[in-house]
């Protein structure tokens, strides 16, 4: 019979190959749902490993465990897709807090016969987990709204953050050195810790996407490091996939909305936003019924529907469904624009679409579009705001400036879904709204794309 330890390496070598397979199938939507199916089979297959080490002298305490982190995780896998990315942020506070207390035992264990090499990844997961574990609350926090999302900033907040996290990094090098020095073990926990919720504190609301997924990145760096202390190849692999793909999307996040990576870091961008918000333009727009909009769009013979983040709150993305349907029904060709970060995390409209089964090959990406606008009949802006503002354009002075956006205002019409002149998450005036071609929807998106439906298929009989 082949040894436990051979086993348990070949369950531990298949899962790293799922865990790789499942990034490479993730990064589209056509087999984002193998991607799924591979990270749960190599996670099952990690852990059904991990339980038969030999190593493991009670497993009532595993059991235990298990069935809290099925009272924990199974509600979470439940929550709406808006509340995706603060449901994300405490599965890193989770993952987090595991690290840190692993790396804390792991020290007292071994404290004070401990190598230099193993003292410094030992801190690095400490000290990247602990400051993960309270940063993470604190976004997921700010995102459910129990913490006030504006930023809070005073003189001299990096000084103090950079400080405290050097002084950290300089127990981590005193324990190093001496690791008899054991005494200084818990500020390398607590000053971190402390560091976590202050990193967070001065960034927006709604730049926490952006901080979750580095975050992410700070998790699998801490699960790596873990992974060294614990001599598990598994653990350095999978962490290091998790901390570099992390880093990869915050950069691609900030690339997309045209800010620098320490602008979202450091920049207090939510306070841009209060000040903007307050100096709206009070211009007469045109708006129009559901009635009007759907004959507008009956006839057409090209539409292009651009989502936004107003569509995933309304959660609106069935009845979209059905007037894709109906229209195309009608001969009218519909396709979708979908801009890199429209609505509030990486991907937001493709799952939300792909949820109501609109083929994929609908869906274009900003750069396959945009030449297609000036022969556009309608462009049906749906919840969406920022990623639709041609300011970002021309006004050198807009936060937004430079974003790429969906040249919607080169369409012959514009038609816009939203509830109010509201601002989007920028906190600006839209000028698009105000163009002769264009015509305010108000509503609720579910609403009155739902309306239009009724419309558009009431009329059939008269045609
Ligand atoms: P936003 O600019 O946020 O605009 C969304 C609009 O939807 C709002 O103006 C709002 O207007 C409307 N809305 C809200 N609820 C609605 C409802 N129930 N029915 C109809 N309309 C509703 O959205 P966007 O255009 O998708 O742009 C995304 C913004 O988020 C960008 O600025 C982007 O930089 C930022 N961001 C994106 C990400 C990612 S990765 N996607 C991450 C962080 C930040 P009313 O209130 O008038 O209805």
């Amino acid at each position: 019979m082949m040894p436990t330890e051979t086993f348990i390496e070949i369950t531990y070598f298949i899962a790293t190959i799922l865990f790789i397979l499942s990034l490479k199938w993730l990064s589209s939507p056509t087999t984002a749902r193998h991607g799924v199916w591979a990270g749960e089979i190599g996670m099952a297959l990690a852990i059904g490993g991990t339980l038969l080490y030999r190593g493991i002298v009670d497993y009532k305490l595993v059991a235990i465990g298990l069935v809290l982190g099925c009272i924990i995780g199974v509600p979470l896998g439940k929550v709406a897709m808006t509340a995706v990315p603060q449901r994300t942020a405490l599965s890193h506070a989770f993952g987090a807090l595991c690290v840190t207390l692993v790396g804390t035992s792991e020290f007292y264990l071994r404290a004070p016969n401990i190598s230099p090499f193993m003292m410094a990844v030992l801190s690095m997961e400490v000290i990247l987990g602990s400051l993960t574990f309270t940063g993470s609350l604190m976004a997921a926090g700010k995102l459910q709204e129990i913490l006030p999302q504006r930023p809070i900033t005073y003189k001299g907040q990096n000084f103090v953050n950079l400080g405290m996290l050097s002084l950290a990094i300089a127990i981590a090098v005193i324990l190093c050195l001496h690791p008899e020095q054991m005494k200084l073990f818990p500020a390398m926990i607590i000053i971190p810790l402390i560091f976590g919720v202050m990193l967070v504190v001065p960034i927006g609301g709604a730049d926490m996407p952006t901080v979750i997924s580095l975050l992410n990145s700070y998790a699998g760096l801490s699960a790596a490091a873990m992974g060294f202390v614990l001599n598990s190849k598994l653990l350095i692999i999978a962490g290091a996939l998790d901390g570099s793909s992390g880093f990869i999307l915050s950069v691609i996040m900030s690339k997309d909305m045209n800010r620098s990576f320490t602008n979202v870091l450091f920049g207090g961008f939510g306070q841009i936003q209060a000040a903007a918000a307050g100096v709206q333009e009070q211009r007469p727009v045109k708006s129009a019924t559901a009635e009007e909009a759907a004959a507008i769009l009956a006839a057409a013979s090209k539409v292009v529907i651009v989502p936004g983040y107003g569509m995933a709150v309304a959660q609106a993305q069935h009845n979209v469904r059905e007037l894709y349907d109906a229209l195309t029904k009608r001969v009218v060709n519909v396709t979708f624009g979908i801009h890199p970060v429209a609505g509030r995390m990486p991907g937001h409209m493709n799952v939300l679409l792909a949820e109501a089964d609109i083929p994929y090959d609908k869906l274009l990406d900003m750069d396959n579009i945009n030449g297609d606008m000036a022969q556009t009949d309608v462009a049906l802006v749906i919840g969406a705001n920022d990623v639709t503002n041609p300011a970002a354009r021309t006004d050198a002075s807009s936060p937004i400036y430079g974003m790429p956006i969906l040249d919607v205002d080169k369409a012959h019409t514009v038609m816009v879904i939203k509830r109010s002149m509201a601002a989007g998450f920028a906190g600006i005036d839209n000028p698009l709204y105000y163009l002769d071609q264009t015509l305010m929807l108000f509503g609720d998106a579910k609403n009155f794309v739902g309306n239009i439906v009724r419309e558009l298929s009431g009329g059939d009989g008269h045609h």
